[in-house]
């Protein structure tokens, strides 16, 4: 019999959490893996929301935010205790997932100890290494390391073959955020109490029509937060017209927004949601106009138009569909793409329709399955 397989699944983030609770609670049903969790918390309140409705408890937690944090403070930190656990915990493989300074620290940190490291949401490229940064070189070394690569989609596939990545390491599962989103929207219709908190929001605004926001990017960080602001401030002009904003917990981005937001009639600044609540926004929204990658994937799957505050996108495929529209962030154009949206019910119609280019909400599963014949434990 083959033994049970040690797998160290790392993450600190809200997104990279909301991606790989899947996968966790996967491998943990799975009497073929023993998975221990490494949260660095490089996110800490809004990874914590995540934790808490997925029901993770982590075996390891590194507490590494702090706030504002420089990138090469941040980098440091997590390389080293990344390392010190996974010498604690000798696993035989370890999973990281996307772009952020964890995932490719937990990769880095791996490969100095030869232990294979598994890619989750690999070969997402946008081509240009400033947007987003530094997000595109964080994914592409993570990209030169992995041992098996779980790419969303048949582009992403594609970006990592243009890279000459062995094409038999490659696997087309679909993105785990269906898996996450699926799980959600199931969770909330048992209990509607799950999504409850935004009931208040949606009686003072009955009657306008709901714009969500989101917004984070550090490539946007100085003007292009300023212009966001600004467009926001104008949108919100319209009698017709509510926009509801989590704000990110960046102070990057809270500072801005909230000194050029506050107060507005029909602007709710709110603090981070959590999933269940999130996905009721989408659903109450109009439109969702974000710089964030995960809502790129979720708006198109629920059938609700978004327009993209940058400058490319790794994610075309809700473009390439017609459900998804990169507006930069130009003011001017944000306010015009939002007022055509609006206004002309055909321009509307044509991108509000249901598009779930990534994936079909297996995508874990069948992660567990590559790993499985990866180790030997073919079922
Ligand atoms: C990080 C990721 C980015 C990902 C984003 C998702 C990097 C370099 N960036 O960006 O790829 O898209 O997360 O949101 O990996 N903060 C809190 N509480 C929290 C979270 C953040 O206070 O729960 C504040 C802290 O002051 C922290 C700052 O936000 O220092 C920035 O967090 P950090 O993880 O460095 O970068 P993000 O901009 O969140
Ligand atoms: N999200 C959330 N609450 C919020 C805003 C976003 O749960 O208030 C979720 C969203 O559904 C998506 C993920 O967070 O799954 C996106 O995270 P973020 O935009 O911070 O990062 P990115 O996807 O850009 O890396």
């Amino acid at each position: 019999m083959t033994a049970t397989v040690p797998i160290l699944v790392i993450f600190g983030t809200r997104p990279e959490a909301i991606k790989l609770f899947p996968v966790v609670n996967a491998l943990k049903s799975d009497p073929r893996f023993a998975c221990t969790v490494c949260v660095s918390a490089q996110h800490r309140e809004m990874l914590d929301q995540v934790l808490d409705i997925a029901g993770i408890e982590p075996d390891h937690d590194l507490d590494v935010m702090k706030p504002d944090q420089s990138l090469d403070e941040l980098t440091a930190r997590l390389l080293v205790g990344l390392g010190k656990v996974m010498d604690e915990v000798q696993p035989a493989r370890v999973i990281v997932q996307g772009d952020t300074a964890t995932a490719m620290c937990g990769a880095l940190a791996a490969y100095y100890r030869k232990v294979p490291v598994d890619h989750v949401e690999a070969g997402l490229r946008s081509g240009n290494i400033y947007h987003p940064w530094p997000e595109e070189i964080n994914r592409k070394i993570i990209g030169s390391m992995a041992s098996l690569h779980f790419a969303p989609t048949e582009t992403s596939a594609g970006a990592l073959k243009a890279e000459n990545i062995d094409p038999s390491r490659i696997h087309i599962t679909g993105n785990t955020v269906i898996d996450a989103l699926q799980w959600v929207a199931g969770r909330i219709a048992q209990d509607g109490s799950l999504a409850a908190g935004l009931s208040d929001l949606e009686k003072r605004f009955a009657g306008k029509r709901v714009i969500g926001v989101t917004s984070h990017r550090r490539e946007n960080f100085g003007d292009g937060m300023d212009n966001i602001a600004a467009a926001i401030r104008r949108i919100a002009a319209r009698d017709d017209v509510a926009v509801i904003f989590p704000v990110h917990l960046n102070p990057n981005v809270r500072k801005v927004m909230n000194a050029a937001l506050e107060g507005l009639d029909n602007v709710a600044l709110i603090e981070p949601l959590d999933y269940p609540h999130f996905a009721r926004l989408i659903g109450l929204a109009e439109i969702m106009l974000t710089d964030s990658g995960g809502v790129q994937e979720e708006a198109p799957a629920l059938g609700k138009p978004v327009l993209v505050m940058r400058e490319t996108t790794e994610r075309p495929e809700g473009i390439a569909a017609g459900t998804a529209k990169l507006v930069g962030t130009d003011a001017e154009v944000i306010v015009t793409e939002i007022s055509t949206l609006l206004d002309d019910k055909a321009a509307y119609e044509k991108m509000a329709r249901a598009h779930n280019p990534f994936g079909d909400g297996t995508a874990a599963r069948q992660i567990v399955e590559l790993l499985a014949n990866e180790t030997g434990h073919q079922a």
